[in-house]
């Protein structure tokens, strides 16, 4: 009997970390699977989950830019993953069917709470940014209770179309960059401005001593936006290696139904420098 075939799929997939994450989480939990990266063409990226399918393969982890064009594929979508817009994890059911579900959100809570001991529950939270990435992970932030979440982002319409999309229960409101003030316990970076080395315009009365911050985003160096968080004076700066780790051991349950030890990982990864 061969091993069981998984895969990430995206374009460019060449940087993803996900083929050494998730052989180190089978060899913790003595999974006999295999784990490739695949680069789909731009315009073919549903030939390539079905040709992968047909193959025998498991199941598919699927990045930029294909998520959404996921969620449209699939013909089951979990509760996490339809409001999101987005699937990052695909599997088929026992009648064939393609399902799709969102990791991403859970990743996120489950670094903040388990790994780093972040509390979420009444706590005022700030999240930067209203594209794709922030979409994903609001679900399951709001599921935690916190007491407020304030959405800011460089166009104010698109915050708004988030805050319509997942009103109900916790109070949620959106903001300009120029406009958000006072200090909130926790602030969560969601724009790709990092990616560019860019930080938005935030006003410093958003920081205090007690104020944590988390970028989704991770690298050898402190992120812009963690490193301005600290010069404010912000307690502790988290990076997102962690919520990165998580959402693959979500995907890895989901398909194996064995819960990697992810402190492990993410210890052997920082040792690697990243
Ligand atoms: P992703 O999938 O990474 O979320 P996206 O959907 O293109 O990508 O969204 C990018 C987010 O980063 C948006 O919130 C974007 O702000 P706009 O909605 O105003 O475009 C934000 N962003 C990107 N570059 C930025 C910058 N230099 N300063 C501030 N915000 C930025």
């Amino acid at each position: 009997m061969s091993s069981d075939l998984y895969a990430v799929v995206g374009n460019p997939i060449s940087h993803s970390k996900s083929p050494l994450i998730h052989s180190l989480f089978a060899a913790q939990t003595h999974q006999d699977m295999e784990y490739t990266a695949i680069q789909a063409p731009l315009d073919d990226f549903a030939g390539t989950v079905s040709g992968f399918f047909s193959r025998g393969g498991k199941g598919l982890n699927v990045t930029v830019p294909f998520k959404e064009q996921a969620w449209e594929l699939v013909t089951w979508r979990s509760d996490r993953a339809g409001p999101a817009g987005a699937v990052n994890t695909l599997y088929r059911d026992a009648e064939g069917h393609l399902c799709g579900d969102n990791t991403d959100g859970v990743g996120l809570v489950r670094d903040l709470t388990l790994n780093h001991g972040v509390p979420l529950r009444n706590q005022r939270v700030l999240v930067l940014g209203a594209g794709g990435a922030v979409r994903g992970i609001l679900g399951p932030l709001l599921a935690e209770q916190p007491a407020e979440v304030v959405i800011a982002n460089r166009t104010l319409t698109k915050a708004q179309a988030l805050v319509d999309l997942f009103a109900g229960g916790v109070r949620l409101s959106a903001e300009g960059f120029d406009s958000v003030r006072e200090p909130f316990d926790l602030i969560i970076n969601g724009t790709s401005a990092s990616l560019q080395g860019d930080l938005p315009p935030l006003d410093p009365s958003l920081v205090d001593e007690s104020t944590i911050s988390y970028d989704m985003m991770y690298g050898f160096e402190t992120t812009v936006f963690n490193r301005w968080a600290e010069h404010q004076g912000a307690c502790r700066s988290i990076d997102g290696l962690g919520m990165l780790v998580e959402q693959a051991a979500e995907a890895f349950w989901l398909w194996r139904g064995v819960r990697p030890d992810t402190s492990k990982v993410l210890s052997q990864l920082r040792q690697e420098g990243f």
